[in-house]
């Protein structure tokens, strides 16, 4: 069984047809030992005992009448608890009969107080109550329930007659609202020149807090590897060492953070340039989202270059090779170094020391990340 959506909230399985018609059955059996040889007049309460007394009547083996009620809550700026009746029934339906009412659900139980007063007016002989679920935590009265199909804890529940703003009735289980309790994380940057170690620390972040990773590089090595149209495009860029024009990367980008089940995102050479920055605060603000920090991994130039030199001879990524190191650093000072005074602008600018063991900068990253996480909690 699936997840349902209704009106954008979700919701899960909860009680299955099994539950429900076993529940039912006890309180056919139950409502038939209180009926002795007196036939029982029900008073189906509207909307939402609609399938559940239908389903009750084809189990109930005595004679019975059937009576259909309904009464509307306020749903007014104050939940006052007022309920109005909007279809009656006649008082000699009622008077000196056996009545049992059929609620759905008793929650506060303001609906059922209301119900007992308005018929208790019009003299029945008895007036039970049975109601196919119960929540007892909720539930601010002191009148019990005559008769319970099933209690259950305090959650909002939907189907077999039980709505959410009208949705769901139709549904043939019961199903539970989904409690959303995403934690998000911070959404943010990881940022230097070619050989910092981003990559790297991006893996082990991704890793240790379960957020996506968005490393542009290994996004355009993908579409080119798999030949798609933006690789295509882009590749004949990257073997030049120069960037990829923003439509493509934004085009890329944009596939991934529509996810809804991402946590947080690091992302890892992108953006490149101020521009860049411009466009994903644009594409992040469509989705609901925003940049929470850049943080910048410092490394000196003669140990980046030697970095990449090593890199380039391990034959990992045909890009590394003295002349085209040049040209990214030039880049990266001319085009790429003014997107911190961008975020700095925005007070999201952080600084780590990118010098010594991978561990040691993970956990410089990671100390970094929790202050602004705790930040944003506050
Ligand atoms: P009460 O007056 O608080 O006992 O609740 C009365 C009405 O609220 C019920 O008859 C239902 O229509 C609605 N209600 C209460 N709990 C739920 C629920 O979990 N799902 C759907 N409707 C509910
Ligand atoms: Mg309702």
């Amino acid at each position: 069984m699936k997840d349902i959506k209704l009106h954008g909230k979700t919701f899960e399985p909860y009680i299955t047809k099994e539950q429900i018609e076993a529940a039912i059955r006890k309180l056919s059996h139950e409502i038939e030992n209180y009926a002795k040889d007196e036939t029982i007049v029900f008073v189906v309460v509207l909307k939402g005992s609609f399938i559940f007394s239908a389903d009750l009547a084809k189990h109930y083996q005595k004679n019975a009448t059937f009576e259909f009620y309904r009464l509307k809550s306020y749903e007014g700026t104050q939940s006052s608890g007022e309920v109005k009746v909007l279809v009656d029934i006649d008082d000699q339906l009622i008077e000196g009969k056996k009545v049992v009412v059929l609620e759905d659900i008793v929650d506060t139980g303001n609906t059922l107080i209301k119900i007992i007063e308005e018929l208790g007016r019009k003299n029945p002989a008895d007036l039970k109550i049975a109601s196919l679920f119960f929540k007892p935590t909720a539930y601010t009265k002191n009148r019990p329930i005559d008769f319970v199909g099933m209690e259950i804890p305090n959650e909002f529940i939907v189907g077999y007659g039980l709505d959410y703003d009208e949705l769901g009735r139709n549904l043939p289980i019961i199903y539970k609202l989904k409690e959303e309790k995403k934690e998000k994380m911070i959404d943010f940057i990881l940022f230097g020149p070619p050989g910092a170690g981003k990559g790297t620390q991006a893996k082990i972040l991704k890793d240790k807090l379960g957020l996506t990773y968005i490393a542009t590089g290994d996004l355009f090595r993908h579409h080119i590897k798999n030949q798609t149209p933006l690789g295509k495009k882009a590749k004949a860029y990257i073997d030049k060492g120069d960037f990829v024009p923003d439509e493509i990367t934004i085009d890329m980008i944009k596939e991934i953070i529509s996810d809804p089940n991402v946590k947080g995102i690091i992302f890892d050479g992108f953006p490149r340039t101020v521009r860049q920055a411009e466009s994903l605060d644009k594409l992040m603000a469509e989705k609901g989202l925003i940049i929470d920090a850049l943080i910048a991994l410092n490394v000196p130039e003669e140990r980046l270059i030697k970095r990449l030199l090593n890199r380039g001879a391990t034959g990992e990524r045909s890009d590394d090779n003295e002349e085209t190191i040049k040209h990214r650093l030039d880049l990266y000072h001319q085009k790429t170094e003014p997107v911190k005074d961008y975020y700095k602008k925005q007070n999201k600018f952080y600084e780590v020391n990118g010098v010594g063991d991978i561990e040691e900068v993970n956990q410089r990253l990671l100390d970094v990340i929790n202050s602004i996480q705790l930040r944003e909690e506050v």
